[in-house]
């Protein structure tokens, strides 16, 4: 598979395109990018032996979301993407990386049944919208609907934290688990922070008291 002509098809399509207004320019091409990172280092720790799918895999997470903000975004990337990358591929590649992109969304139990490829790219998908990306998100979309800064103190310190349970649940590996809990911890401690000095305080008053 010649990746690079794919990824420079990739930014072709997405590169300068937005999925959703107040998204960044080419969020979903740089999102795709990061994905296929983070799958090759999952697939390290997870597949340590079988790197048999890494072109496959790289492929996928850079169209996985060609299509979003249609109504199945995962079925209707699949179509797009067999489209523009049938001369680019084998049948059997593009069989694999549509697989992929077809129910990469669908996180209900059934997934349980999906091949450990499937799985791993569900994990990196999802890993990828938290952590310091959370705090990157947030603040675009706090500008772009005119929310408070006591909104987004609010949004951290309680909203994200309710979330959070929900997508931790849906996570395949138990490695994906702790690079969130990782990066959760982190954007908590960020928002406890947040709440502390957007309001005025000093964090570690007490501590820095001390030296005095
Ligand atoms: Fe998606
Ligand atoms: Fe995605």
């Amino acid at each position: 598979m010649d990746l690079q002509a794919i990824k420079q098809l990739a930014f072709e399509l997405m590169g300068n395109r937005r999925s959703h207004v107040g998204k960044e320019k080419g969020n979903k091409y740089y999102h795709g990018e990061r994905v296929a990172n983070l799958i090759i280092k999952l697939r390290k720790h997870i597949l340590p032996n079988d790197d048999s799918h890494d072109e496959i895999l790289t492929a996928a997470a850079w169209f996985h979301d060609i299509s979003n903000g249609s109504d199945d975004h995962g079925k209707e990337g699949a179509k797009k993407t067999r489209e523009v990358l049938a001369k680019y591929c084998s049948d059997y590649e593009i069989e694999e990386i549509c697989k992929i992109i077809s129910v990469h969304d669908d996180r209900s139990s059934k997934c349980d049944l999906y091949s450990d490829y499937i799985r791993l790219h569900q994990d990196a998908d999802h890993l990828d919208h938290f952590g310091t990306f959370d705090i990157w998100m947030q603040f675009i979309y706090a500008i772009q609907h005119d929310h408070s800064f006591d909104e987004i103190i609010h949004w951290f310190r309680n909203t994200r934290r309710e979330e959070a349970k929900h997508y931790r649940e849906e996570l395949n590996f138990e490695i994906s688990k702790k690079i969130f809990d990782e990066k959760n911890q982190f954007v908590m401690y960020f928002g406890e922070r947040l709440g502390v000095e957007g309001t005025g305080g000093i964090w570690n008053e007490d501590e820095i008291a001390r030296y005095m």
